[in-house]
Parts: C-alpha cells; sequence; structure tokens
C-alpha cells in the first residue's frame, strides 16, 4: 500500500457503506420477489443477511463518526434482474466486492495504527465470508 491518511480511510469506509445500503435495499426486494421451491432456503438466508447488513452499516456508520468523516446518505443504484437465478448472482458479486474491501480495510486500520478500527471491522469480515459462502451453495459454485 502506498501512501494512505486517515481521511482517504474515511472515504474508503464511506464506499464500503454505501454498498452496505446498496444490499440492504438489494437483500430487501430479492427476499421479497424471489419465488420457487428450490429458493425457499436461500430466501429465508437473505432474510438473515439483511438483518447483518444493516449492523454493518450502522458499525461503519460509528467508525466513520469516530474518526471524524461524515457518514454517507448516498444509496448505490439496484441493478434489475430479469428472474431469481440473475438476482443471486447480482447478491454473490456484491458480497465478494464486499469480502474484497473488508479484507483490505482491516490491514489498512491496522498499519493506521487504528487496531480499535481493525476490531471493529472483524465481524463484518466474517460474516461477509458466511454470505458469500451461503450464495455460492445456493447457486451450485
Ligand atoms: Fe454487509
Ligand atoms: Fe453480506
Amino acid at each position: 500500500m502506498t501512501t494512505m491518511d486517515t481521511s482517504e480511510f474515511i472515504d474508503r469506509l464511506n464506499e464500503d457503506l454505501a454498498s452496505e445500503y446498496q444490499s440492504i435495499v438489494q437483500y430487501t426486494q430479492h427476499s421479497a420477489t424471489i419465488k420457487g421451491a428450490e429458493y425457499r432456503s436461500i430466501v429465508e438466508e437473505l432474510g438473515n443477511h439483511l438483518g447483518q447488513e444493516l449492523e454493518h452499516a450502522k458499525t461503519l456508520a460509528r467508525q466513520i463518526d469516530f474518526l471524524g468523516g461524515t457518514p454517507t446518505v448516498v444509496v448505490p443504484a439496484v441493478p434489475d434482474t430479469p428472474d431469481g437465478a440473475a438476482a443471486l448472482r447480482t447478491d454473490l458479486e456484491l458480497e465478494e466486492r464486499q469480502l474484497q474491501r473488508y479484507r483490505e480495510r482491516v490491514g489498512e486500520a491496522t498499519e493506521l495504527g487504528l487496531p480499535d478500527v481493525a476490531e471493529a471491522l472483524r465481524p463484518l469480515l466474517q460474516q461477509t465470508q458466511d454470505h458469500v459462502s451461503d450464495l455460492r451453495d445456493a447457486l451450485g459454485d
């Protein structure tokens, strides 16, 4: 990693926060609209993800505020999906991007001398890995 200061780190946390907003909107829509017996258990799982995404958003907002930043209120656009499989594929891709982001963020927090922030982000890292696993299983990946 090259030179990164706290202000750049706060910008990245705000991008993480916006991505969690997208998850909340996406899972709200998908858990209500994905139909079919084959998707019954993953749809129930999406409802559980949704609750955890709200916690992730709250954690990020608190860390951003603690570091002196302002938590974003910008919600990214959610892509249209033609069917359940495409919706789950979109969910998986978003979770995989988030997993990569949190892996980077925990390392960056540590490098910036913010082990408390790294610790606060750790549950997001583990739960995002679980969400990736759930979606991969559902899609047979
Ligand atoms: Fe999340
Ligand atoms: Fe997630």
